[in-house]
């Protein structure tokens, strides 16, 4: 059996096929056609631009996958298909569904409606081969998720699968949002959340400039961010320098740790804290953000230390980003469970939540 997942949530136009063969399924194609180009001369994504630009690319990007998976073992057509339905852009995921349920009729496919955030979720399941294996409930939940991307900073409270409870998110920005805006302010580029994290990298600390950041909302009882007033001090902080310092690269580099480390810092230990409150058995990591380097050691680094004891999934860097190998495998297991849909009962849904 084959899935072709399609995913337009963002600014990505992704299309997968996910070959089901027992215990040997694997991705056979995983295309993504980034707008990236387009939007960084705006410095952020522009949604109806961003519908133009996958509607131009949807069917070459399908096409490509189609293409991708033949070369790979004899295949015509899929036996379902899966696509993001959101939360995400509106205009975008309509470009997405639509394209599907016209698909849908024209093959006579059954569809698998996909939320975003539990793709994010399910992206940790695809291993390094790109193989795919659901683990056994009984080792990984309740599980505490930390969903990071441009779009969404959320933990996630996960009992068993398909039993999700929201335990905190955030009330602004999102954390990659924050890192794009801040290499806005600093000249830096788009997405910023990569160029902030080499850029960090090659700080020495005898070029540093020294930078301190808010850590917003870290010791507040509760388990939700804000990052919109860490993008507003690192404004304040650019303003108020003199020309040459703010344009220099050691106050780029300082500025660039700094943000990246209050980040983190917020994120690891609401996590942390909520493993603990939750007595999770693990903690899976997801989205864009989730590609930090820094992130990812950093929380493995406080879990050996706190939680030595649980489980810590992370995906392949290649799946964190937006994608549709991880629609194709959430798409998967629900359709193991019998959720097919027909066409008129698919729409897109800008604010859909995980429950
Ligand atoms: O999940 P994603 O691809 O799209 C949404 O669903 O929003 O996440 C994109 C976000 C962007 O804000 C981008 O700056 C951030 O993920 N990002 C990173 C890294 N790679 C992507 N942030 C920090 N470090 C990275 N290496
Ligand atoms: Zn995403």
């Amino acid at each position: 059996m084959n899935i072709l997942a399609i995913e337009t949530s963002c600014d990505d136009t992704c299309t997968a096929i996910l070959d089901i063969k027992d215990s040997k399924s694997r991705i056979l194609s995983n295309i993504i056609s980034s707008q990236v180009k387009l939007h960084k001369k705006y410095g952020g994504i522009y949604p109806s631009l961003a519908k133009r630009e996958h509607q131009k690319n949807l069917p070459i990007v399908f096409k490509k996958a189609l293409r991708q998976a033949q070369n790979k073992q004899k295949f015509e057509k899929p036996d379902l298909i899966a696509v993001t339905v959101g939360p995400g852009l509106e205009p975008c995921l309509w470009v997405g569904v639509n394209f599907t349920k016209e698909l849908s009729k024209k093959l006579n496919l059954p569809i698998i409606p996909i939320n975003h955030i539990e793709a994010h979720i399910f992206a940790n399941f695809i291993g390094g081969n790109s193989k795919f294996q659901i683990p056994n409930s009984k080792t990984i939940f309740p599980a505490i998720c930390l969903v990071v991307s441009g779009g969404h900073t959320q933990l996630i409270l996960m009992r068993d699968f398909e039993k999700y409870k929201i335990v905190g998110e955030t009330r602004d920005d999102a954390a990659g949002e924050c890192l794009d805006k801040v290499a806005r302010i600093l000249g830096l580029g788009y997405p910023g959340g990569p160029i902030i994290s080499r850029l960090a990298k090659k700080s020495t600390d005898r070029e540093r400039v020294s930078v301190g950041l808010p850590r917003p909302m870290i010791y507040q009882k509760n388990y939700d961010f804000s990052f919109s007033g860490l993008k507003t001090a690192v404004l304040y902080d650019f303003k108020n320098r003199p020309k040459k310092i703010r344009e220099s690269r050691g106050y780029k580099r300082a500025m660039a740790v700094e943000v990246q480390q209050a980040v983190i810092d917020v994120l690891t230990t609401k996590t942390i804290k909520a493993a603990k409150e939750y007595r999770a058995k693990s903690i899976i990591l997801g989205g864009g953000v989730a590609a930090n380097e820094e992130l990812r050691k950093q929380l493995g680094k406080k879990i050996e230390k706190e939680l030595p004891n649980i489980q810590y999934l992370i995906p392949n860097i290649q799946f964190c980003t937006d994608n549709a190998a991880m629609v194709a495998v959430t798409a998967y297991f629900h359709w193991l469970r019998g959720k097919k849909r027909k066409p008129e009962d698919i729409e897109a849904n800008a604010n859909l939540r995980l429950k």
